[in-house]
């Protein structure tokens, strides 16, 4: 099992969904843990849940002076920050040439500068731990062009572009930096896209999942991989994506 006692974390988006899952897991391991969102109520209700070793604060990963507060917070709270995980993240789903110019910023700022940003306002932190570990949560569609999911893939690809450069930059500092690639997981986000690729595709969500991934990934699953990559077991791995989708991108039928 992987063991995170006495690490010190900041988790973006961690109010819901993949983000609060892996706050939870990271607790149970022994972590204490700064849930960040956008939606300040409900990190403040996540990290009271989560108990003594969970705190939160409001933090939209567009805002640079949010990082700067999120990372203080943090810092002042566990005395250091030594992970990072960027999971905040929003979807597009359209076909491509339907998304306007203002949809794709916005998803662009969240999806991509929110991971820079976090990243930047991170840094001196993590060197001064001594053991600095980011985990950018990216996605499947990161690694290929996805229908309906065009902005979002570029975005996603983004993040995995960021996450090998600041390994590879960041690599005398000792800090590590890799990304998760999940397939689909059962969350709010899922929930909300089913109708529109339904609408659009006109096959049961649930038909193109049982042949392509067999089920859903669960948050719990991703919150595993990113414990194991934020752990010291993850010791020589930086730069590097880890795909999770129950296989499937591993065959073209
Ligand atoms: N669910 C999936 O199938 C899946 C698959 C691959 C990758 N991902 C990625 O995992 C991450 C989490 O997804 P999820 O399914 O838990 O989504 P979700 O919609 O359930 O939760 C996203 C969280 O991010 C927060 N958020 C949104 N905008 C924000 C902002 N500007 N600043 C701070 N917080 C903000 C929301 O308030 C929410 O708490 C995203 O980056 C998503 O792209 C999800």
């Amino acid at each position: 099992m992987i063991e995170l006692q006495g690490r010190k974390a900041l988790i973006s988006g961690a109010a819901q969904g993949l983000g609060l899952a892996i706050a939870r897991l990271f607790v149970e391991r022994g972590a204490k843990v700064m849930l960040a969102d956008i939606d300040e109520a409900g990190a403040a209700k996540a990290a009271a849940d989560l108990g003594p070793m969970a705190r939160s604060v409001r933090c939209d990963v567009t805002k640079a002076p949010d990082w700067a507060a999120a990372v203080e917070a943090t810092t002042t709270a566990f005395g250091g920050l030594d992970t990072l995980v960027n999971n905040a993240g929003i979807e597009i789903v359209k076909p491509l040439f339907d998304q306007t110019e203002e949809e794709i910023g916005r998803l662009m700022n969240i999806n991509v500068m929110g991971v820079f940003l976090g990243m930047r306002a991170a840094l001196g932190a993590l060197v001064a731990s001594g053991k600095g570990s980011v985990v950018n949560i990216s996605s499947l569609a990161g690694t290929n062009g996805v229908p309906l999911f065009g902005s979002y893939a570029a975005s996603k690809a983004a993040v995995l572009q960021l996450t090998r450069t600041a390994a590879a930059e960041l690599k005398p500092t000792g800090i590590r930096v890799n990304a998760v690639c999940p397939g689909f997981i059962g969350t709010a986000m899922v929930d909300r896209l089913i109708p529109t690729v339904e609408a659009i595709v006109g096959v049961p969500f649930s038909a193109l999942v049982a042949v392509k991934q067999l089920r859903l990934g669960t948050p719990q699953e991703v919150a595993e991989m990113t414990a194991f990559l934020a752990s010291d077991a993850a010791s020589w791995t930086t730069g590097s994506h880890y795909i999770l989708d129950g296989g499937l991108s591993a065959g073209l039928l």
